[in-house]
């Protein structure tokens, strides 16, 4: 079944929204910096693994199907275009069978610049693919070496057109700042090279190193060093008003786009709303309750296959102090902030009376304003201090 066959019977336009997300926990090789569940393997254990996940599709429709229609789709990993292209449409048709998925749902797949070509993406976006994530990091060939990623700014390049040459415009590009080795130059010249290709959205991270990495071994060992906080700082910065000034938004601490181009599904996850996550070690939040699956691929696979059983491995309703410290933590990352008014709906408290010393400390140094809509945003210095001022308002 194609994805313009589909049709949602009357009912499910008045059913709550739920986004969907569905890991595919595979690559081609395994970059040095990343700590995603991702491996490599044989065909047949992907075989396996997609079985299963269609599987676990069909049992969560059944808890799901009846209250709620689905506005987003995100296929992430891993590398979901690691797969032969077949599974990327088996998967989306299990889905579209299962639950009623509207006709306007955002729907994303992530992909590697050197694991796609035009036949595969014609199948994508026969199968339904409206909008594509890809992963390039840096133009830098030095920068990419080092960073154990196997692609060329050429084969990003092809991408691209190929994309486009189907139509499709709705395209993300993932970039890291603040590797070793990785100069200011660097940065810029990834960014322009975006802007100059017209990329309506650009996800930009600051590098984490994560433990069990290749990456965390040769740091830790001395033989990689990674830029100073000021270098970092600085090349965050660039990267903020070179997008801002070329027409970009920053709707998030690193999501950048273009208007109209912001991320439905994304912004699922920072307003918190509701979205189901299929597949190892994918996260879900329903009606205020938090859940997750192994993180074990033979677990996952046993589970489906013997007991026929979701391989849930937490699950926790989220306390009314917990959905608080959320609400506060999840908006400030986001352009439009703590809706203070929204906040005192949701909890019956006014946060801005409750903290108000605190408050008032940080708008007076600069970290965060009060807009005249009653919302708390922070600003480019409050960003860069997040973790540390979410804490602060946070904690009694
Ligand atoms: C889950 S990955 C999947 C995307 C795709 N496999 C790729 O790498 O091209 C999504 C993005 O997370 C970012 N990322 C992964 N590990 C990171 C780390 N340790 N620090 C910062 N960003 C990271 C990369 O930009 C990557 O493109
Ligand atoms: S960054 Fe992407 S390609 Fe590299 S190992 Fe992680 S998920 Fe795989």
């Amino acid at each position: 079944m194609s994805f313009s066959e589909f049709t949602l019977d009357e009912n499910d336009s008045k059913k709550k929204s739920l986004s969907i997300y569905v890991h595919i926990p595979f690559c081609n090789s395994k970059c040095d910096y990343c700590s995603f569940v991702s491996m490599v393997a044989s065909p047949e254990e992907k075989h396996r693994y997609v079985t299963n996940l269609m599987n676990e599709i069909k049992l969560q429709s059944k808890n799901y199907r009846e209250f709620y229609s689905v506005s987003s789709i995100y296929i992430g990993g891993g590398t979901p275009s690691c797969l032969d292209n077949y599974y990327i449409r088996d998967l989306l048709s299990c889905i579209y069978k299962n639950f009623a998925v509207k006709n306007s749902a955002e729907i994303t797949l992530e992909i590697n610049p050197n694991s796609v070509d035009q036949t595969k993406i014609r199948e994508y976006i026969m199968s339904g693919i409206n909008r594509f994530s890809i992963g390039l990091q840096s133009i830098s060939a030095k920068v990419l070496k080092s960073m154990g990623r196997t692609h060329s700014l050429t084969d990003y390049k092809k991408t691209v057109d190929i994309i486009r040459e189907f139509g499709v415009k709705n395209i993300s590009t993932d970039i890291i700042i603040g590797y070793p080795n990785q100069k200011l130059i660097d940065v810029k010249e990834t960014i322009n090279y975006l802007i100059k290709l017209g990329i309506p959205h650009i996800s930009a991270y600051m590098l984490q190193v994560e433990k069990g990495t290749k990456l965390k071994k040769l740091v830790d060992n001395g033989s990689l060093g990674v830029p100073d906080d000021d270098t970092v700082v600085k090349m965050y910065d660039t990267v903020v008003d070179i997008l801002t000034k070329n027409g970009y938004k920053r709707y998030e601490i690193s999501n950048f786009a273009k208007p109209t181009y912001e991320s439905y599904h994304n912004k699922v996850y920072w307003k918190r709303k509701d979205y189901l996550g299929v597949g190892l070690a994918a996260h879900s939040y329903i009606d205020g309750t938090r859940f997750a699956n192994t993180e074990n691929l033979t677990e996952y696979n046993e589970k489906l296959e013997k007991s026929f059983t979701i391989p849930t491995k937490y699950s926790k309703t989220l306390t009314t102090e917990e959905k608080k410290e959320e609400a506060v933590m999840l908006s400030l990352r986001t352009c439009d902030g703590l809706d203070l008014d929204a906040y005192k709906n949701e909890f019956g408290e006014n946060f801005l009376a409750k903290k108000k010393d605190k408050i008032a400390e940080l708008i007076k140094n600069k970290f965060l304003i009060l807009t005249k809509e009653n919302k708390l945003v922070c600003t480019n210095s409050g960003y860069l201090v997040l973790n540390k001022l979410v804490l602060e308002l946070v904690t009694n």
